[in-house]
Parts: C-alpha cells; structure tokens; sequence
C-alpha cells in the first residue's frame, strides 16, 4: 500500500502529529536547499519526514542475495534502433512495450558528448554555493524554470532523498537567459535531440499498433515537452528512504538519460502474481525509454505503463544524476480528448481525458498513486453505447 499524504497516528495525537509533520516539512522547503543542503551541513541521519513505511521499501535489501541469471539483463530489453531489417526493430520495441513498458535503446540519434555534458551541467548547477540555487527555488507552476525539493513533498507519505531542476521546453521553451547558467548551453540542445529519439521512438510504436507512422505525433503524444533533471545526494540512511517513489509516469512517453550509478528499479510482473523490483542497469551510452500512462490509455493496455522507483544513493561522495523528458501533448493548452484506440473487437477500457485533467489528476495523488485507475471506464457505462471515436485518429 502506497497510500500518498502523511498517515496520522490514531486518537488525540493524530492531529498534533500531522501539524508537526506539516511544520517540518516547511521548515525542510524554507531552506531552499534541498536535501542537498542537509548533505552539505553534514547529516549523519536522515530527518524523519524521509522516512518511509516498511511497505514502500519492500525488497530494499534483497540485493543480498544474487539472482542466478542477471535480472536486469534479462528484464529490460536493449534494442538496437539500427539494427536491421526495420521489422526486427519494431518487434523488438513492440514486444518490450507490451512486457516491461522500458527498454534501453541504442544506436539512437543522441550523441554521447551531450549526453555527457547535461550529466555535469546538472551535477554542476547543484553543486554551486546554495545562495545561487536559491534563487530557482519555487512550486510556482507558472514559472517555466524551477527548482525545489520532492515536487509532491506536502501531498507524499514520505520525502525522497532528492533535489530536481524543472524544466518546461516545449511547445515553448523559455528564452535562455532564464535557465541556469550551468545548463543554458546544454538543455534546450538535448532536449532537442530527444524529442528527435521520441518521434522516432513514436514511429515504430505507431506501426506496432498497425497504425500510420505519424499517427501518434499526428495525435499531439509529443507536442510537450517537459525536462526533469534530478540530482541524488549520498544518503547517510539509504535503507530507510528512497531517491524516487514508486511510480508511473503521467504522460505518453518517456526518454530517461542516468549516469552510471544506477539505483533504478522496474517492477517486473511475472504473470503467476509474483512480482519483483529489478534494476535497469545502466549501459553506457544508451538512453532508456518507458511507456507512460496515456500511452497505456490510448493503446487500450496493448502498452503498459510500469511502476518504478530509485533507490536512494548509496554512495559514500558521489552524486547520482539523471534527466528525464517527460513527452505530452501541450498540458497546459491542449483540449484534445484521449481515448483508447480500438478495432471495433475490444470495448474501451478507459474514458476520454485531456492530457491537462490526467496530469493535474496524477499531481493530485502525488507519487504512488496509479492515476490511470481513476479513468477506467465502468464497463457497464461502454456496453453498447456506440460512443464516437474521440481521438482525432
Ligand atoms: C522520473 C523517474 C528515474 C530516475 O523522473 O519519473 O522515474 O532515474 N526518474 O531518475
Ligand atoms: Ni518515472
């Protein structure tokens, strides 16, 4: 059970309790310095609003006994987008998008020195003296550029030991100047080529679908574009806390750059009910791409949208950095209705829904919560009710 907001103890303390959580968790945002700043000022514990419930950190120490077979090998596909022919490379995404959701992807247009050089714009821009990251610091979302600690820290069960740079790059990126000065030359470039990687990406998913090949762009999948650069502090008490939540994604699709420390983990569904947490492996120069929710929504669960998390760093000094490019339509504009996609032989699984009320939906729950379940459509209500196709195929 992942149940987001703080969980009150029962009877007269339970609301003490949730106004001293609440208490703490501002002081924590008043900083402006996020965890890293608890870092720097030399924490040899972790405060208890980072502490999560047994529950959310299942698994956290079977690292203990090794698998006979590399899970993460075997759990998360690499394909080579130039392999050939084209057909092995559509079966391949295909097939990957129908399991785990995630696959790692290689001989992809991103070239490695800017993968390179976002990695140490963000790991840069950390680490400049705190007075400088101060200044990005807001939750005001109407702010295309921000910086902050644990986006969801006042609706989540617990903090994660993680700071994050926000930003929204398209459909309109900000001008320059407003980014950071550590990232400004790198960000909008890479954002760029990934966007290049998801069209792509989208491409082969569309003919897996036994669509068009632009039929997925032509839908607007890929019309935003929001970069999310996270940066994982050394944890001094990784076993009691995490770097990420579990978690889906709320858009369509997502293109992940890490670094080589790894920490991520796909849960991994054998069928038989078992299920467990195995690690995307970092391999280098690949870039991992997952499915998002709405790409699950509008493949009527042809596609799945699979929960992860990230470890908390383990490291004693080292860092652990990632970027992700979260592809949506324009959440803040679009009024474009999403519904499943089907041949006439299935009934919709899920409800129209704008990108705008499914990501607003997925901020109201904070990670760890599963928006896509709130937009399943009651099945009576679909019986035969002949409703139009509404997704401006
Ligand atoms: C995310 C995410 C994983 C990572 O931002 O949604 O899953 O490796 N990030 O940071
Ligand atoms: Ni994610």
């Amino acid at each position: 059970m992942s149940a987001p907001g703080p969980a009150p103890a029962s009877g007269a303390a339970a609301s003490g309790g949730f106004d001293r959580r609440r208490e703490l968790l501002q002081a924590f945002d008043d900083t402006k310095a996020g965890v890293k700043g608890l870092v720097d000022a030399g924490v040899t514990s972790i405060p208890a609003i980072f502490r999560h419930s047994p529950d959310a950190l299942e698994q956290l120490s079977s690292s203990a006994p090794p698998p006979p077979t590399d899970a993460a090998v075997v759990g998360v596909p690499v394909v080579d987008l130039a392999a050939q022919p084209r057909e092995s490379v559509v079966a391949g995404v295909k097939r990957a998008a129908e399991t785990l959701g995630f696959f790692q992807v290689t001989n992809h247009v991103v070239p490695e020195e800017l993968m390179a050089g976002v990695l140490a714009g963000v790991r840069r821009f950390n680490e400049q003296p705190a007075d400088v990251k101060r200044r990005f610091y807001t939750r005001d979302t109407a702010r295309k550029v921000r910086f902050s600690s644990n986006y969801d820290l006042f609706q989540s069960a617990a903090a994660n030991w993680r700071d994050t740079l926000f930003c929204e790059l398209a459909p309109d990126p900000p001008p320059p100047e407003e980014l950071p000065e550590p990232v400004r030359n790198v960000l909008l470039e890479y954002g760029g080529a990934a966007a290049k990687l998801a069209l792509r990406v989208m491409e082969l998913l569309s003919e897996s679908l036994g669509l068009a090949g632009d039929h997925l762009r032509e839908m607007g999948c890929a019309e935003g574009l929001n970069v999310v650069c996270h940066y994982y502090p050394p944890c001094p008490e990784p076993h009691l806390t995490l770097g990420t939540s579990r978690h889906t994604d709320a858009d369509f699709l997502t293109v992940l750059l890490q670094d080589g420390m790894g920490g991520l983990q796909v849960l991994l569904d054998h069928g038989d009910g078992r299920r467990r947490w195995v690690n995307v492996a970092p391999v280098p120069g690949a870039l991992i791409v997952n499915i998002g929710d709405l790409l699950q929504l509008v493949s009527n669960d042809r596609f799945r949208s699979v929960e992860h998390r990230v470890l908390a760093n383990k490291s004693r000094d080292a860092p652990r950095v990632s970027v992700a490019c979260f592809f949506n339509a324009d959440t803040k504009r679009s009024t474009r209705l999403y519904s499943p996609i089907t041949d006439g032989s299935n009934s919709p699984l899920y409800r129209s829904v704008t990108a705008k009320e499914f990501v607003a939906r997925s901020y109201m729950k904070g990670l760890g919560g599963r928006p896509l379940d709130y937009f399943r459509s009651d099945v009576e209500q679909h019986t035969g009710s002949g409703r139009p196709e509404e997704n401006s195929m």
